[in-house]
């Protein structure tokens, strides 16, 4: 069987992308590693951010370029903001509506960030969105190779139960998400490893921007899962402040916007805070319990599991990797550069918008509207690929030895390529990458290649620039 498209990964970049091709009658085939949920877009808490209007337009344009330290790609950041103003009524029209309110996150000049089920925005959206999802589904299915040859698409290999094989399609979307797996603190869903990044380095796919990775803020780490607990933006947007031991707001030594800050500054200063010895921590007193546990559910429910006894107590925090820039370099409709066929969406692409460092909840909005501007192109473009056969990569996907080396990749991305980067950091980290990529079998493989590529462009930008931060 062939298809139209073949659709790397189940978040809502996919789901979304997907929807405009059924409705135009093509075919789709979802591949996910693990569960559909098991994607970034089903624990994003903080919302979706529509500007208000055409007056807000500006700001909210204004806003993105100045969080990512006007490093971004104008043109797709005007897309992305004037496409916004569309959104709500066309998810309405489709039966999804947001709550009415709008919240502030960090770094947005006025309330446009909007919210579903409190803190369960991206679990909301995705549940209804994939309820009315019309794809082929294959779940617990590992994609180790992307066919190509020169600049066409073929299809995908996977393993499934046990089993490798081909499939065959007319366009390829890799929509699989970022690379949280290779950092030691992270808030990604479990399967996110950046595999298909190491997939794009293997064929020759152009990558941009890999050394732009952001450090959220607040992050409830002592958990004993590997994604740890984010504690929204929203939270600090609506009130909650950063303290020390000794209650002290300390953010303002950094910037006059204290807790609203955009996330590369609080993170570098809370990291910088902890470095002098200081313990650091959410303080959320001043909501009322019942607001909190309508507003922040998902949180609220965690933490006293956790037996912290919320809003009351204070919630440890420390910063923790959250989301790359960098990514699959592609153009306005979300086309991977040099390629016919083949397009990328969500945060494995890199299409510009978010510069440096991305303002909060720009990543569900890109999800939505480069999802559906990379659907409508493989629709105008209706490319048809030749039957052509490829022979099955041979190469080992596991070893024993995998798990050990995959932690401690961890480790030295947390320690040597995390908020703040040195010459000798970076280089310990390539070397350790370097002798450490043929222990382990192709899987592992692929995040090394990517860890190695994040590496590679920290080093090559020695001066600092939004969340890539170099002391030497
Ligand atoms: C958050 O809720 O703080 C995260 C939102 C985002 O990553 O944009």
């Amino acid at each position: 069987m062939k298809f139209d498209c073949i659709i790397i990964g189940s978040g809502l970049a996919a789901i979304w992308s997907a929807k405009f091709l059924n409705e135009a009658g093509f075919s789709t085939l979802m591949v996910t590693k693990n569960q559909v949920w098991d994607c970034n877009s089903f624990y994003a808490q903080g919302g979706v951010t529509i500007a208000n209007d055409e007056k807000d337009m500006p700001l909210h344009i204004e806003d993105t370029l100045k969080a990512g330290s006007f490093y971004n790609k104008k043109e797709a950041v005007e897309i992305l903001s004037k496409s916004s103003l569309k959104l709500r009524d066309e998810l309405a029209k489709y039966g999804f509506r947001f709550e009415p309110n709008v919240t502030k996150e960090g770094a947005h000049s006025v309330a446009r960030v909007y919210h579903k089920g409190g803190d369960a925005t991206g679990r909301e959206i995705h549940k209804f969105l994939f309820n009315k999802d019309k794809s082929f589904f294959l779940d617990e299915a590992l994609v180790f190779d992307i066919l190509v040859d020169n600049d066409v698409a073929y299809g995908i290999s996977v393993l499934h139960k046990n089993k490798k094989y081909n499939i065959y399609a007319n366009n390829v979307l890799i929509a699989s998400g970022g690379i949280g797996a290779l950092y030691k603190y992270d808030t990604n869903a479990r399967t996110i490893a950046g595999e298909m990044q190491g997939l794009a380095i293997e064929k020759g796919i152009k990558l941009k921007d890999m050394e732009m990775t952001q450090f959220h803020p607040t992050v409830f780490i002592e958990m004993k899962f590997s994604q740890k607990l984010l504690l929204t933006e929203a939270l600090r947007g609506e009130g909650a402040y950063v303290v020390d031991e000794n209650g002290k707001r300390f953010l303002f030594n950094y910037d006059k916007r204290g807790e609203l800050a955009s996330r590369d500054i609080v993170s570098r200063a809370i990291f910088l805070h902890q470095q002098e010895g200081h313990k650091v921590y959410l303080d959320v007193s001043m909501f009322d319990e019942e607001f909190f546990q309508k507003r922040f559910p998902t949180i609220y429910y965690k933490l006293k599991d956790y037996d912290i006894n919320v809003p009351y107590e204070l919630i440890p925090i420390s910063p923790a990797f959250h989301y790359i820039m960098g990514g699959i370099e592609v153009d306005l409709n979300s086309k991977v550069t040099g390629f016919k066929n083949l397009y990328a969406v969500g945060e494995v692409s890199n299409t510009g918008v978010h510069g440096a460092n991305r303002l909060a909840s720009n990543s569900l909005l890109e999800c939505f509207i480069f999802g559906k501007r990379a659907a409508k192109e493989i629709i105008k473009q209706n490319f048809k690929t030749e039957n052509k056969k490829f022979e099955i990569n041979s190469e080992e996907l596991f070893k024993n030895d995998d798990k050990k080396y995959k932690n401690l990749l961890r480790e030295q991305m947390w320690k040597n390529v995390g908020i703040i980067r040195t010459k000798e950091g970076l280089n310990e980290a390539i070397e350790f990458i370097e002798n450490s990529m043929d222990k382990v079998g192709r899987m592992a493989k692929l995040r090394f290649l990517t860890a190695k590529e994040i590496v590679k462009s920290a080093l090559e930008r020695k001066e600092s620039l939004g969340a890539h931060y170099r002391i030497n």
